[in-house]
């Protein structure tokens, strides 16, 4: 019944008179039938329910006096500007406006402070700076809302980046986002917990988190890194994928890995080799690529004995021999 005819015209045209043919009614109707059951559900955030915190708000109240209603939140669609009376020193910490509210946005800054690694606190601080200058020329966030960075240096160890994580969120710092860490390896257990810090989790920004295990799904808690956000373009998977495409164009079907495990420490830190070669190892498993890692700093002999042993003739391939005539 819903398709009396085949073609459909809107306004003007041959068939003018029928402006909603049968067919665009279905088609209408089919559309808000799905919006109605597509309707979005409300919104769920969390991975665990805690009681929130008064600092986790922007935006506080502050009165000395009247402690009831400290850490009380403004009111959500109230602009704070209206409330501010003096304007300027935005981007110091707690710029008290003369009606006591103060908004600031306190961002935690997990990276090492060696600057053997590209992603460092020194290398990245003055990027940050020109960051907020582009926000507040921009007006990217209300002039009113303080930033306010909060760096910790990690030494690029797991141990570490997890407290730095804690304290970054205790009521000392209470941060509101976490930048970094640009390790790999102390990324992974501060995107972990990062779900199950405050009521609604922590994000994790990163540019960041080259090994496969980022990339998998985030969207739902109980995906292993449901608050990371990687904002980086590389990644180890699309390098394997470049190498398969490589392996599969020239029809190899074995691989012997030479890697050194702690190569390319500026990119993402301790063992990024390793991590690289874990990733590759990943997806030639999937392609059916026989692969054979082999760790240069594992080696015993010189790396001339060491080819010699792994690669030997076990990976020649028949090659036609027409110059050998
Ligand atoms: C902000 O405060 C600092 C320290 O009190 C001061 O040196 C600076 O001039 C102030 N900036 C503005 C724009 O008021
Ligand atoms: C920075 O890291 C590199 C590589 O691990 C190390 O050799 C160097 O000593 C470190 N520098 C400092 C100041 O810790
Ligand atoms: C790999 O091998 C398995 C079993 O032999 C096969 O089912 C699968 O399709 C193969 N995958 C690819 C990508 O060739
Ligand atoms: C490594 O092995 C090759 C061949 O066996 C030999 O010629 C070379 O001298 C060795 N190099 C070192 C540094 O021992």
């Amino acid at each position: 019944m819903c398709t009396r005819t085949s073609r459909c015209c809107w306004f003007g045209g041959p068939g003018w008179k029928r402006v909603l043919c049968y067919r665009c009614v279905c088609f209408l109707y089919a559309l808000i039938v799905l919006g109605i059951v597509l309707l979005p559900a409300p919104v769920e955030s969390g991975c665990r329910r805690l009681v929130r915190k008064p600092c986790e708000a922007i935006c506080v109240r502050r009165t000395p006096d009247d402690v009831s209603n400290a850490g009380r939140r403004l009111p959500i669609g109230m602009n704070p500007t209206i409330f501010a009376a003096e304007r300027g020193n935005v981007s110091l910490p707690l710029s008290a406006s003369a009606t006591g509210w103060t908004c600031e946005l306190r961002i935690v800054v997990i990276m090492p402070a060696n600057t053997s690694v590209e992603a460092s606190l020194p290398r990245v601080q003055p990027v940050l700076e020109k960051a907020e200058g582009y926000i507040r020329r921009e007006g990217i966030i209300p002039a009113d809302v303080a930033i306010r960075w909060i760096p910790f240096d990690d030494r690029c160890e797991q141990a570490r980046a997890t407290v730095m994580a804690m304290d970054g969120t205790g009521s000392d710092y209470c941060g509101h986002l976490i930048l970094g860490p640009s390790c790999d390896f102390a990324l992974a257990p501060v995107a972990r917990i990062a779900r199950y810090i405050y009521n609604d989790g922590i994000p994790v920004i990163t540019g960041a988190g080259y090994t496969f295990d980022f990339e998998e799904p985030k969207t739902h808690c109980e995906n292993e890194f449901h608050m990371l956000i990687r904002t980086g373009l590389v990644s180890f998977k699309r390098m394997a994928f470049f190498m398969i495409e490589l392996i599969r164009h020239f029809n190899w079907n074995r691989v012997v890995y030479f890697y050194e495990r702690q190569s390319y420490y500026n990119v993402a830190g301790p063992q990024t080799g390793h991590l690289l070669m874990n990733t590759m190892a990943e997806f030639f498993r999937h392609e059916n690529i026989t692969y054979s890692p082999f760790s240069t700093d594992s080696a015993r002999t010189n790396l001339t004995e060491s080819l010699k042993e792994k690669v030997g003739l076990s990976y020649a391939s028949p090659v036609k021999t027409t110059l050998l005539v």
